[in-house]
């Protein structure tokens, strides 16, 4: 891997770029194995400027071999592997072990690795006692900040980051406890007693069965639906430098654990123009109400009232590849629980349409992304609402956890640290409050 990716950094093809002054200065460009090239300009600051890009508009932060997007064909590779093929014909640890490891398992890898998640899905018993701090009300996500970054506090034999092994045991951990601090998150917020992980249940029966068990009553999973979160898990899994992505390199670069660094990518997931949006497009569809408002609601996001929440990316500009594969689900699942007639689907449909052939849309590339329809396939499911940006942070665990692995595996990272361009005050003297 080392051999290959200083092939891919090694470069002839330059670019100048000259200053109004006269000085000029050549990068070399690099091309990675698919996707545009891009130009080195780590000496730039040996002119003593810098480049402005405050929103990552035209920044590669990292060399990365994990996820691959061409925004405008509408592409989205784990390891190389098409998402529609994962999608189809793997399951969530499968994929898992892919995004980790660089390579499908073998079964024997397969079963080794599944029965590792298995046997750490329980949680230290103290850490349930986090939870009574927080009020019934919470939002979960708040609880899963606090309650993820609480984990650091409980694995002091394995915090050595630069240890191969202290980080595989911390990713496994994390990818196995997650889903179990989600599923207390939802049962404390609705006062119901927390359920167990069972050994004898798969990755996404066993979340199902934690979130909707009861001690008074049994669950039996319903395999179309433990088939849709599975979909959905698989589809969030990873996403290259996405904002939540880059958190956790940027908090991992300074050398934080493992699971402060997840907590913090859980803050930053949780914004509606992130992971925020399954929630939000949600509760717009409810707000909208009815088809026959779907023009008028349209108009206001023309006038720049409000965003049509679950549409637009800031890669894909076509159709998200994700959103396709959910959109299927959707129909399997609304025709498995005879929700066909689903009022909130039709919406969406109705909305999905006018806004597709609406010049506002068309001139700004903007397309349902994957959160359009996966609240409507968590809402049939029976997750709630304020549960759906948790279901997004379980998902996600996996590509935080690898990215934030490769970044420490290569020996060459270095604290993350931006520049400015500064406009604020300049120098001036502290006046003595009578004088101000
Ligand atoms: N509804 C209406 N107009 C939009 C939308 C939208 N959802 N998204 C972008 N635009 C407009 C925007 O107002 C701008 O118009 P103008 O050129 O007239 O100023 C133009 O399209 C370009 O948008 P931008 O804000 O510069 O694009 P961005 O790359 O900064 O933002 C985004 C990307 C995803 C934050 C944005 O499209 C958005 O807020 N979408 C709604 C929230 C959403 O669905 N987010 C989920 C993303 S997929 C899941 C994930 O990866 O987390």
């Amino acid at each position: 891997m080392e051999n290959e990716r200083s092939e891919v950094l090694q470069s002839k093809r330059v670019a100048t770029l000259t200053l109004d002054d006269g000085r000029s200065i050549e990068f070399p460009i690099l091309s990675g194995t698919l996707g545009p090239d891009v130009i080195d300009i780590r000496t730039l600051s040996k002119l003593g400027v810098f480049t402005y890009d405050p929103a990552f508009f035209a920044t590669s932060s990292c060399t990365s071999n994990i996820t691959f997007i061409d925004g405008d064909a509408g592409l989205l590779y784990y390891r190389g592997y098409p998402i529609e093929q994962l999608a189809e014909k793997s399951d969530f640890l499968e994929v898992c072990y892919l995004l980790l490891n660089g390579e499908l398992p073998t079964a024997e890898q397969k079963a080794g690795f599944n029965n590792s998640i298995t046997h750490h899905t329980m949680v230290h018993d103290q850490l349930a006692r986090f939870f009574n701090g927080f009020r019934r009300d919470a939002h979960p996500m708040a609880v899963m900040v606090g309650v993820v970054g609480a984990l650091s506090a409980f694995y002091h034999d394995s915090l050595d980051i630069n240890n191969p092994q202290h980080r595989e045991i911390s990713a496994q951990r994390l990818l196995a406890k997650v889903p179990t601090i989600a599923a207390m998150t939802h049962k404390y917020s609705v006062g119901e007693p927390f359920i167990y992980p069972k050994n004898k249940f798969g990755f996404v029966e066993n979340f199902m069965y934690m979130m909707f068990a009861t001690p008074a009553e049994d669950y039996v999973p319903n395999p179309v639906l433990v088939r849709a979160l599975e979909r959905i898990l698989i589809l969030h899994a990873d996403h290259e430098q996405n904002a939540s992505t880059s958190t956790v390199r940027l908090a991992g670069s300074s050398g934080a654990n493992p699971f402060a660094c997840i907590a913090s990518g859980i803050a930053a997931l949780w914004g509606p123009a992130h992971g925020g949006a399954n929630e939000a497009a949600l509760k717009m569809l409810e707000e909208i109400g009815d088809t026959s408002r779907v023009p008028e609601y349209v108009q206001g996001v023309k006038d720049k009232k409000y965003k049509l929440m679950g549409f637009g990316h800031r890669v894909y500009k076509n159709m998200d590849p994700r959103a396709a594969v959910m959109r299927q689900t959707c129909y399997e699942v609304l025709k498995e629980l005879n929700l066909e007639n689903d009022k909130l689907f039709a919406l969406a449909m109705e909305l999905e349409k006018t806004a597709l052939n609406d010049p506002y849309f068309i001139e700004r590339k903007l397309y349902p992304n994957v959160d359009f329809y996966s609240g409507i396939v968590l809402r049939a499911i029976g997750i709630p609402i304020n549960m759906f940006t948790v279901i997004f942070a379980v998902a996600r665990t996996i590509g935080w956890v690898s990215q934030w692995n490769e970044m420490i595996a290569d020996a060459e990272h270095k604290i993350g640290r931006p520049r400015q361009l500064y406009r604020g005050a300049v120098r001036r003297d502290y006046l003595p409050m009578i004088k101000r």
